[in-house]
């Protein structure tokens, strides 16, 4: 099986390291001017309105965050509340005007260099207000256009294998990636981006269902040719990624119809420059049959840890801050002040990422850890850390000030450097890529994106800034072995005091 043949995740994750990584070229160049759209554009499309109301339902960002549902009674979102997450995980949050760029959206969750390669649809049975049918999320025009009519939620049961938890569920969102959007910029790491992006969507969708309380698990093992043809995608150019099916309903899944090839027209970008390299890494992780879906499932499940050892780790800080507003508010911080954060912010921030998700990978845990640089944290020595997050314990490596290795290790940026913290979540990617196969690379990279993207919002519900970072990979690992000496680094998130900046040209949306 092509998935169990890992030298192609090592070879991938290889070499796009930075700083010599050999798929990567130190000669390559991007200039804003040439980001592509960042929407997929349906011509001749049906499309429908998608009613928003952004107020709050009165759930705080730390319990949206790091509660997990356990509800079994029927759930089934109507329109409304699927425009809501919709919006609070895509949809655009703010405008920002910038000199000779004209203005640009920006959305509910952070995106490396803002190219927003993640496209999300919607598959769904009749649910209040909407008909049953395959739409594609249009963020701009807060819209669904119509790909399918019809109830197709059958077709995806039986890409994952009759998964437990989607069998149930009335509506099931998908996860793409157009990769010419993010190679633009950043060429074959652009497949790390995939993770990384939709981890902090995720991060965002999952707060706002719990809110909602609405139940969801992630599903990552399918097949990835049959929800790319129910979708109509080009796959070399959009891939799946990951299905999130929402909410329970007590009605079986139908027969589904014919799936017929989808012949819509659409731009989704602009950029021609393919990366074979991102492709070759996409088709070894695939899962062709629903035999190989299985058997990558149990593998999975088998190798997770049991629920019963997982302990509740508590939020030391309590905010009433509701997730809508968080979310509206969140934006990647520029410039942090030197100012030092408290260590109750730090282990609040610190247990929310860590409270763990429900997906066919893992019950209610993470599977990273966190390793810190702490360089302004009252309460705490500076010196690098890690988190044992099932003690919920700070276990100290080394004392001393480390803002220039800080710095470095954030690929040289003053973000890093003048950070109060800056978190690296990190896996034994060998003994995940030896259980999993290629597709544990994706895996690994999710899970310590949702992690990220959850201390993001945390960060924003205390108040303080953040920013995801990307970062020398082996130096990383070397700064903090022996202890990490065999995991990889994975996502890089800082955290500090915004530094009190003159007014943006920004609107919100
Ligand atoms: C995983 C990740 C890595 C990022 N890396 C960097 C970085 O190295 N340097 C930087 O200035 N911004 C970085 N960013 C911030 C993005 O540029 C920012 O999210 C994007 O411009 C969208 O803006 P917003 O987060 O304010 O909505 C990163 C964001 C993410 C999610």
């Amino acid at each position: 099986m092509k998935n169990y043949e890992v030298e192609a995740a090592w070879h991938y994750h290889n070499g796009t390291k930075h700083p010599n990584g050999m798929l990567l070229s130190r000669f390559h160049m991007y200039h804003p001017s040439q980001r592509p759209t960042p929407y997929k554009i349906y011509k001749n499309v049906s499309q429908i309105i998608l009613p928003i109301e952004k107020n709050s339902i009165g759930v705080s960002t730390l319990d949206a965050i790091s509660t997990n549902l356990d509800i079994k009674d029927k759930t089934v979102p109507d329109l409304q509340t699927l425009s809501r997450i919709l919006y609070f995980s895509a949809g655009i949050t703010k405008k920002i005007k910038f000199q000779g760029l004209g203005e640009m959206d920006f959305r509910a969750a952070s995106c490396t260099g803002a190219l927003y390669h993640i496209e999300v649809y919607v598959v769904c049975s009749n649910i209040a207000g909407l008909d049953a049918g395959v739409y594609h999320f249009d963020p701009k025009e807060m819209k669904l256009d119509v790909i399918r009519r019809g109830d197709y939620r059958g077709k995806i049961l039986q890409s994952t294998a009759d998964e437990s938890f989607t069998k149930h569920s009335p509506i099931m969102l998908i996860f793409t990636d157009v990769f010419t959007r993010n190679s633009v910029k950043y060429q074959s790491r652009e497949y790390r981006h995939a993770f990384w992006d939709s981890g902090t969507i995720l991060a965002n969708t999952l707060a706002i269902t719990t809110a909602h309380k609405i139940p969801s698990k992630i599903i990552t093992g399918f097949v990835d040719s049959q929800i790319g043809h129910l979708l109509g995608l080009d796959t070399t150019q959009e891939v799946p990624l990951v299905i999130l099916p929402l909410g329970i309903t007590d009605q079986e899944i139908s027969p589904y119809p014919d799936v017929a090839d989808v012949n819509l027209e659409a731009i989704s970008s602009e950029y021609e420059i393919e990366y074979p390299e991102i492709n070759a890494i996409h088709d070894s992780s695939c899962l062709l049959n629903d035999i190989e879906v299985k058997a990558w499932r149990y593998e999975m499940t088998r190798q997770s840890k049991s629920n019963s050892q997982f302990m509740a780790l508590e939020k030391r800080i309590n905010s009433s801050e509701p997730i809508e507003q968080t979310i509206i508010k969140r934006g990647s911080t520029r410039k942090f002040s030197l100012e030092s954060i408290t260590l109750e912010q730090l282990s609040t921030i610190l247990s929310c990422a860590t409270s763990g998700i429900n997906a066919d990978f893992v019950n209610h845990e993470t599977l990273s850890d966190p390793y810190i640089i702490a360089n302004a944290v009252d309460g705490l020595d500076s010196g690098s850390y890690y988190y044992n997050k099932e003690k919920n314990e700070l276990e100290l490596l080394r004392k001393g000030n480390f803002r220039h290795t800080s710095g470095n290790l954030g690929l040289n940026q003053d973000l890093p450097y003048d950070a109060s913290v800056t978190i690296f979540f990190m896996i034994n990617l060998k003994k995940i890529l030896e259980q999993f196969g290629n597709r544990g690379y994706r895996v690994a990279q999710l899970d310590s994106a949702i992690a990220g993207g959850k201390a993001y919002l945390a960060s924003y519900a205390l108040d303080l800034g953040a920013t995801g970072l990307t970062f020398y990979d082996d130096a990383v690992t070397s700064f903090f072995s022996p202890h990490a000496i065999d995991k990889e680094a994975m996502f890089l998130i800082a955290i500090g005091k915004k530094e009190k900046a003159p007014k943006q040209n920004q609107t919100s949306s």
